[in-house]
């Protein structure tokens, strides 16, 4: 169930503050008036009770500690690791488990966090894999949807914007681990996405 989510085009962007990004999609006050939002919507379908969340590191990072804070409930707090199978700017091959949980989720709601859904091979196997340890249910947020990029089918519960097909940098996604400190996130210059000395 996705309970609502902003639709962001590139046409409506605003011209770039940072050097290196083409166009800035979302500024760092629409980020926290989303959060914000995004809080109530999950307040609003999970009630009073506890929510064991679960990040999917490192690109989750910075989204889920501003999400956690805009979220009402207990909460209890754990991270996953998946490798990037990115090259360059594209996805190849086979998300692989890193670091797995501790967090005792049998029999809870949880509520998986994440920074973009794009081909949704990651999600997919993250919700398998969290699915093999008996929760109530796993219900999943991410900043941000790619949605004409998907290669498996798979739609997140929450979703805070739906961008275009563009490769984005900021608020904890990178490029080469560079760009993630961005208050912001927007679209990175089509020739920074892959310098030779960056390899
Ligand atoms: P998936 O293709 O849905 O499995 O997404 C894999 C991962 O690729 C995401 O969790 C992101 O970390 C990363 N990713 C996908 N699109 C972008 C992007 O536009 N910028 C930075 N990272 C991205
Ligand atoms: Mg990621």
């Amino acid at each position: 169930m996705l309970v609502g989510s902003t639709v962001i085009m590139c046409a409506a962007a605003s011209s770039s503050s940072h050097a290196d990004l083409e166009t800035i999609l979302v500024s760092e006050q629409a980020i926290r008036r989303r959060l914000k939002k995004l809080g109530s919507e999950i307040k609003a379908v999970y009630g009073e009770e506890e929510i064991p969340l679960v990040a999917i590191i490192h690109c989750a990072l910075l989204f889920a500690a501003d999400l956690l804070r805009e979220i009402p409930n207990p909460v209890r707090l754990d991270c996953i690791r998946v490798s990037s199978y990115r090259n360059e700017t594209t996805s190849q091959g086979k998300p692989q488990l890193m670091h797995s949980l501790s967090l005792d989720v049998a029999n809870r709601h949880v509520l998986l966090i994440d920074d973009i859904l794009d081909t949704g091979k990651t999600l997919a196997m993250v919700v398998a894999l969290i699915r093999k340890l008996s929760p109530a249910s796993v219900k999943v947020c991410v900043l941000l949807d790619k949605k004409g990029r998907r290669e498996v089918p798979f739609e997140a519960d929450f979703v805070g914007f739906e961008i275009p097909d563009k490769f984005v940098v900021g608020y904890g996604l990178d490029f080469a681990e560079r760009y993630r400190n961005l208050p912001c996130f927007g679209v990175l210059k089509p020739q920074l996405q892959n310098p030779p000395e960056w390899a």
